[in-house]
């Protein structure tokens, strides 16, 4: 089969019969093919300890691995002969083996079963998919905290917002590193799941295991699995190692909309924070002054998407009876799906967030307006005694006082300021600039500089230590 692989067949307008319908909706090549590297592992894995425990001959073995490395070397050049015949990956793999060292080939499947062979194959592929994930996390991690380490020096500001109504004023450096501090939990969620999916299927065979006598802990070491799974019914039939996975995904995919959202919101002519890479966005066809963030709207959407492969797969597990069954056949294409889009989307994240164009002056404007330093003035006052609510009751008063007469807090002078409370002093006058604010919130995870440059440098150190 040609490059593009095997066509899908069961759209049914392909199909000339019925039974050519129910061989096409049977077949999984089309996406399963992805799992031959992992199919090879396995396969290597299991015919070296059939030799070592003597159920192979060392030269049945030695054909076997030497059609295995041909096969290798055809998949990989593009000339192996994928055949829709052959069902999945598993049945042209070893029909290719056949063919090329002889019957002997069809000793490899002695004491296994295409049902501890696909368990063990996806297990590998997702391990692998797993690193990879946390590899492009790490990245984006680097990215997110250089970002917050170029914006302290001098300090940009950005309006903090609840409800997405403008709240305080709040470092940009502090919000990047709140996304770091979420991408680490994401990433100790993938850790997690690293970890429970680290047994091995194999030698389960269908779902009862063997009457030969196999070594499962052998084969185990050799795929770099930390222990074989106790139970052959639970090794063929479970697939909560995929759910778990998409489910940290997903949680990720998250993560990465939320920041993608902020991203549309802040660039938009409305907010006028920040200007988007040319990369990451495109120009309207007909609105000449649009610059549309297409980007970050598509890892915005993903979330949604990777949200449907993890319902999909746990639809499909739900209710299922042990052991194996056909419809565990259908765990690949959600799960392939979402690992790509989620390494995707952190790419992405990782080469667009040090190309945005931060306007600093506009976003301290909107720092500073809507009252945004209204609660330090409340602060002021219970900091000389008032009790908070009363505090906040004066402020309220200050703050309508000034909305009727169209007035930000700024214009405030000292005089003014004591009509409402003989609490205020020359320096409650200082709290009205938003760098003031932002300092003054020097408590542990706060927004003040000397907080996040600290917790800056701790992260670098966390980075440092997860280097590769
Ligand atoms: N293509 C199948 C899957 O992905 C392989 C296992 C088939 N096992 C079986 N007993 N039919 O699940």
């Amino acid at each position: 089969m040609a490059e593009g692989g095997p066509k899908k067949l069961w759209g049914g307008r392909f199909a000339a019969s019925t039974e050519r319908l129910a061989e096409a909706f049977n077949n999984s090549l089309e996406f399963d093919r992805r799992l031959w590297r992992e199919d090879l592992e396995g396969s290597r894995a299991h015919a070296r300890m059939l030799a070592r425990q003597g159920i192979l001959g060392a030269e049945e073995a030695q054909a076997i691995l030497a059609g295995l490395d041909r096969i290798e070397e055809e998949i990989e050049s593009g000339v192996f002969p994928w055949r829709d015949e052959y069902e999945d990956v598993h049945m042209n793999i070893e029909a290719r083996l056949t063919e090329l060292v002889g019957e002997v080939g069809g000793k490899l499947h002695t004491a296994r079963s295409r049902n501890d062979q696909v368990a063990t194959d996806l297990r590998l592929w997702l391990r692998r998919a797993l690193v990879g994930l946390v590899e492009a996390q790490q990245k984006l991690a680097r990215v997110l905290v250089a970002e917050a380490e170029r914006h302290l020096e001098p300090p940009v500001i950005l309006p903090g917002y609840t409800h997405l109504q403008r709240a305080q004023p709040v470092l940009l450096s502090h919000w990047f590193m709140a996304y770091y501090e979420m991408l680490s939990r994401d990433t100790t969620r993938l850790l997690d799941a690293l970890f429970r999916m680290d047994e091995s299927p194999l030698g389960a065979a269908a779902l009862a295991g063997t009457s030969f006598p196999i070594d499962r802990h052998y084969t185990a070491g050799l795929l770099g699995f930390l222990e074989p799974m106790r139970n052959s019914l639970d090794a063929v039939g479970s697939r909560d190692f995929a759910l778990e996975a998409l489910s940290t995904i997903a949680i990720g995919q998250l993560t990465l909309s939320r920041l993608a959202e902020e991203l549309v919101l802040y660039s938009s002519f409305e907010f006028g924070f920040v200007t988007l890479p040319d990369a990451f966005a495109t120009g309207s066809s007909i609105m000449p002054q649009k610059k549309n963030p297409d980007i970050p709207e598509l890892v915005r959407a993903k979330a949604g998407r990777l949200l449907g492969d993890l319902v999909a797969l746990m639809s499909v597990v739900k209710g299922l009876p042990l052991a194996y069954n056909k419809d565990l056949q259908e765990d690949k294409e959600p799960l392939f799906d979402a690992v790509d889009a989620y390494r995707a989307s952190l790419e992405l994240m990782a080469a667009m967030l040090p190309g945005l164009e931060w306007h600093p002056e506009t976003m301290k404007r909107a720092a500073a307006g809507g009252f945004a330093l209204a609660t330090d003035l409340a602060d002021y006052l219970a900091r000389k005694g008032l009790p908070f609510r009363q505090a906040h009751e004066v402020v309220g008063r200050l703050v309508r006082y000034l909305q009727e007469a169209g007035r930000e807090l700024e214009s405030l002078s000292l005089e003014e300021l004591r009509t409402f409370s003989d609490l205020f002093d020359e320096d409650a006058l200082a709290l009205l600039s938003v760098e003031g604010s932002v300092a003054s919130r020097n408590v542990y995870g706060g927004t003040a500089p000397e907080q996040v440059r600290a917790r800056i440098a701790e992260a670098k150190e966390e980075l440092e230590e997860d280097a590769p």
